[in-house]
């Protein structure tokens, strides 16, 4: 049992649901914390940079679960700048250090997959070729998530019905590269107004072969990509992440309910590690805000592993954990400003304030490997 450091004085602290082991299929978590992916541009030309070995052995624990920043499946997958891929040799091979240094300390560490689709425009494009999408429609300009800069995007290029199946092997390549280098597993990305989100949302999906118009059609672009990585590298090593609720990209759907409930109820065919999804009070990119919807239908027809995320906290998500409303949490922002978040948690300590103004900047230190852990902040 931990003991907590209050004024000088050492109280005793009673463990906390959240703070339990948690068997994940074949991985033995030690505790619930999980560190959501997190992109922060500091992947120079698309290859991870050695900086990322100190920042994530920082953010692991013995038995806890991380899931890397949004990784490129191929070239086209591209839409911000320094974030890193995992389809060169190159990429893998700096992939390799990175997740020895969370092997060593005992982390069970996955890869987010990730294409952004028409989230992009022709600078990232090879040759300036339009961005793939499930349509043609364009995204109106918006502030990036940093608030600092206006995105441009390029008219999208709407994917031919039989361009599909190489898409979908691109992430299947994707998987294997990252089992390859050394990862435990892979997060499909299908969260967030990215490709396969533009496909999931009636709002954006406007297609009229089989991966538009009906809700299985909507999410067959995303089930494949689900089947062909589980069989490529073993169902247990797969996770996908979702945000039904969320409207990130112009991405919204007038059904988010049945749009969540329909794949939690089709990702049970596969038998995957985990199914994750974001709160629908995510509803915008950084902001908690109150909404009438819950994930609990989801997460009562999903058989297998279900982690929460969205503005969670210590309290909040131990109580998801308690209440039986998600096995695993995952904490973005505040694993950012906490290199040591799960300690703090057991200690019920204070936590370090993340700085916006450092999320996306390409510094290889500061508001990356700098934020202090508890000992250090204790004698500021
Ligand atoms: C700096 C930053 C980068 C993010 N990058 C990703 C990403 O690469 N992939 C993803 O699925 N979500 C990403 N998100 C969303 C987070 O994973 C998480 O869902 C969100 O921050 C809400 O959780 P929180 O309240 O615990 O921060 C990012 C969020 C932040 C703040």
């Amino acid at each position: 049992m931990a003991n907590k450091i209050e004024n000088g004085e050492e109280k005793q602290q009673q463990p906390i649901p959240l703070c339990n082991p948690y068997k994940m299929g074949k991985f033995q978590l030690s505790h619930r914390i999980v560190l959501a992916p997190l992109t922060r541009q500091r992947s120079y030309g698309n290859v991870p940079q050695p900086h990322a070995i100190l920042y994530y052995s920082q953010r692991t624990t013995k038995g806890g679960l991380l899931i890397a920043e949004a990784t490129g499946v191929s070239d086209t997958a591209q839409g911000y700048p320094e974030t890193p891929g995992i389809w060169t040799k190159e990429q893998v091979e700096a992939w390799k250090p990175i997740v020895d240094a969370v092997h060593a300390k005992g982390g069970i560490f996955f890869c987010q997959i990730w294409h952004v689709g028409r989230v992009s425009n022709y600078g990232f494009q090879p040759n300036g070729r339009a961005p793939i999408s499930s349509t043609d429609k364009s995204l109106v300009p918006q502030i990036r998530a940093s608030g600092v800069d206006v995105a441009e995007f390029s008219p999208p290029r709407r994917l031919k019905t039989e361009e599909i199946p190489q898409i979908v092997n691109d992430f299947k390549l994707a998987a294997i590269n990252a089992i390859e280098a050394g990862f435990d597993g892979v997060e499909v990305h299908g969260a967030h107004g990215y490709l396969i989100d533009q496909f999931l949302k009636d709002q954006v999906n406007d297609r009229t072969d089989e991966y538009g118009g009906s809700l299985p059609n909507r999410c067959r672009f995303g089930l494949e990509i689900v089947e062909a990585i589980s069989s490529a590298i073993g169902a247990e090593r797969v996770g996908i992440r979702l945000s039904p609720f969320a409207n990130y990209g112009q991405a919204g759907d007038s059904n988010p309910n049945a749009l969540g409930l329909y794949m939690a109820e089709a990702l049970n065919k596969y038998g995957i590690a985990y199914c994750h999804m974001v709160e629908p009070r995510m509803l915008t990119v950084g902001e908690k805000c109150e909404s009438p919807y819950s994930l609990l239908p989801m997460r009562k027809a999903f058989k297998g592993t279900f982690m929460v995320a969205g503005g969670y906290d210590r309290e909040d998500g131990d109580k998801a954990v308690a209440e039986n409303r998600a096995d695993l949490v995952a904490y973005g922002r505040l694993f950012l400003a906490n290199p040591d978040l799960p300690k703090r948690f057991e200690l019920d300590a204070p936590l370090n304030k993340y700085n916006r103004d450092t999320f996306y900047i390409a510094d290889p230190v500061v508001g990356y490997t700098d934020y202090p852990f508890l000992e250090a902040a204790e004698r500021l």
